[in-house]
């Protein structure tokens, strides 16, 4: 059944992600979103900032999905998935697209999307709430490396309201696609689109550990499969350079 999402828009907040950490506090059910303009301290992964000025994306869900740790991993693939629908929707032209592990969007190999996962368990190890934070740059790309969808269109203006929508029509499918069906049409079409699929990849372990290895595949639980002298290898952490 699709999601009857309940959105909450704000002028500002510090972060969505903080926001709706505490409806979870409340016992909110699944299907709320908080969207807001702009963000004030938003959160990337890694604890990195989240430039948020105005003129993006900027929202967070929360989803109960009840399942062991490792099937929440798999969520951020569902995720990333459903925004990559959503933005091939409101792009009219053909766009260089690919989905960079474990959870960016790229566009002419610079990021325009960013997804972060936060979950909290219960005492049984199941995750009870899950909080699904995006950030998609659509006017404003951040200073740095990044790209906004509107530079890659000659559409007059993609309305935020427009994407927000059709991002959480495609989260609503995937996620019921995921309960359905698990996780291997998921990964099918993640690696689909995967950046670097099939070529050499570095991949940075801590602050100056570097390994390199010709991107194969992602594991069941979303880990990042590296084959390196012959051999596969796993790693669940991790950023990934060309
Ligand atoms: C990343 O590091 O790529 C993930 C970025 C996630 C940013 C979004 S913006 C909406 C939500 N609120 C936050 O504070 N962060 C996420």
């Amino acid at each position: 059944m699709a999601i009857d999402w309940k959105i909450h828009t704000y002028a500002q907040l510090s972060s969505t992600q903080d926001y709706v950490r505490e409806l979870v506090e409340e016992d909110f059910p699944e299907g709320i979103v908080v969207q807001c303009l702009t963000q004030t301290k938003g959160r990337g992964r890694q604890g990195r900032e989240w430039h948020s000025p105005m003129g993006n994306l900027y929202l967070s869900v929360l989803l109960r999905p009840d399942c062991t740790a490792e099937q929440g991993g798999q969520l951020s693939f569902v995720v990333a998935v459903a925004v990559s629908a959503a933005i091939d929707e409101v792009l009219a032209e053909d766009h260089d697209k690919k989905l960079k592990w474990p959870n960016d969007i790229l566009i002419n190999e610079k990021k325009c999307a960013g997804i972060l996962l936060e979950s909290e368990m219960d005492s049984k190890g199941k995750v009870k709430a899950l909080i699904v934070g995006m950030g998609i740059n659509i006017h404003a790309p951040p200073a740095d490396e990044g790209i906004g969808l509107q530079s890659v269109t000659h559409e007059i203006t993609i309305p935020v309201h427009k994407l927000r929508d059709r991002v959480l029509h495609h989260l609503s499918e995937q996620y019921e696609r995921w309960k359905k069906d698990g996780f291997e049409p998921i990964r099918k079409d993640w690696l689909g689109q995967a950046y670097r699929l099939g070529k050499e990849i570095k991949i940075r372990q801590g602050d100056d550990r570097y390994i390199t290895g010709t991107l194969k595949n992602i594991s069941i639980i979303g880990e990042l499969m590296l084959e390196i002298d012959g051999k596969i290898e796993k790693y669940s952490t991790g950023e990934v350079f060309s």
